[in-house]
């Protein structure tokens, strides 16, 4: 069978006032139907630009993307907006982005399917159905104003999966929400892809919700970087004594380098190669140095003072 999505070499780029922006520069990624995909990484890294190209919002600036056997480079104009509105659902951060205020919770649901032109009684059905799926059938004709965020996250859930989506993209689901509604939100999402058989891609800055998909791949500038799949053969463990073998890929990266910096994230923990010492010396020997006078004159005044206080001491 096909993937769900396949990623050739994707590359986006912005043109901002006179200069590029590149926010994604060759991604090389596929997805298989079913299968739920945690991205993790820094904020930029280009996440949300991912999923806006996964989603048809965008358009990539050279690569092949290709979702449920459509190639979304050359879709256009009602194709795409149908694409849009039925192929794909979308979750944001903001519920405010999910949802219209002035509108009940079963007349947010039915909105998406009034726009893909289902009959009136069938919408009511669905975005029923929906609601209870998520678990708010007695709250259907609440405003979002009058949910909780959890609740307010349910119903965005609802609305994107009224036009019967395969592929649900959601950008930090739950980031503006406490843990314990995080932690509802994401068992829905679970149970969710089983009932409707979802294929389903999250973006995160969270390793806690991160953990709950099947795959969890890095991003950072642009790249993806290791899989950080959790019980996969590449994944290091750590001994009682702090000690972690580092798999050959991730030795590879830090170009055997004698020492590595270890450096605390927010997303995790960041292993880079260390400058060598005579570096440091350099470094060292410059910030003694006066900023204010050329490079040459400096190193002169400053050997000058050390010699002159070698003439003292003696
Ligand atoms: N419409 C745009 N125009 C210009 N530059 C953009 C645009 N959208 C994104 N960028 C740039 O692309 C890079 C990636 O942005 P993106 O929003 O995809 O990051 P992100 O990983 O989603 O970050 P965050 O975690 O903060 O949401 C950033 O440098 C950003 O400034
Ligand atoms: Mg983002």
């Amino acid at each position: 069978m096909p993937p769900m999505i396949e990623c050739r070499q994707v590359v986006k780029a912005y043109k901002v006032n006179d200069h590029e922006v590149v926010a994604l520069r060759g991604i090389d990624f596929e997805m298989q139907r079913g299968e739920m995909v945690a991205i993790i990484g820094p904020s930029g890294a280009g996440k949300s630009t991912m999923l806006n190209l996964l989603g048809g919002l965008d358009t990539p600036t050279a690569g092949k993307l290709v979702v449920d056997g459509l190639d979304l480079l050359s879709l256009k104009g009602q194709a795409l907006a149908e694409y849009r509105l039925k192929r794909v659902g979308f979750l944001w951060q903001q519920t405010a982005r999910n949802l219209l205020p002035h509108r009940s919770a079963l007349r947010n649901v039915t909105l998406p399917m009034m726009m893909a032109g289902v009959p009136p009684w069938r919408r009511v059905n669905r975005a029923r159905e929906l609601l209870d799926a998520v678990g708010l059938s007695d709250q259907v004709h609440k405003r979002p104003a009058s949910l909780s965020g959890g609740q307010q996250q349910r119903v965005g859930l609802a609305v994107a999966l009224a036009n019967r989506p395969d592929l649900l993209l959601a950008d930090e689901p739950t980031g503006n929400l406490d843990r314990a509604s995080a932690l509802q939100v994401m068992d829905l999402l679970q149970d969710l892809r089983q009932r409707f058989n979802l294929t389903i891609l999250m973006v995160t800055h969270d390793m806690a919700m991160a953990k709950h998909a099947d795959r969890i791949l890095t991003l950072r500038d642009g790249a993806l970087g290791q899989d950080l799949t959790h019980g996969s053969d590449n994944q290091p463990r750590l001994d009682e004594s702090g000690r972690i073998q580092l798999p050959e890929q991730v030795r590879a990266q830090l170009n055997g380098a004698p020492r590595i910096s270890v450096e605390i994230r927010p997303e995790g923990i960041l292993l880079r190669p260390e400058t060598e010492q005579a570096d440091d010396t350099a470094a060292l020997l410059q910030e003694m140095l006066p900023q204010d006078a050329p490079p040459q004159k400096r190193r002169f005044r400053l050997f000058r003072r050390l010699g002159r206080r070698k003439k003292e001491t003696a």
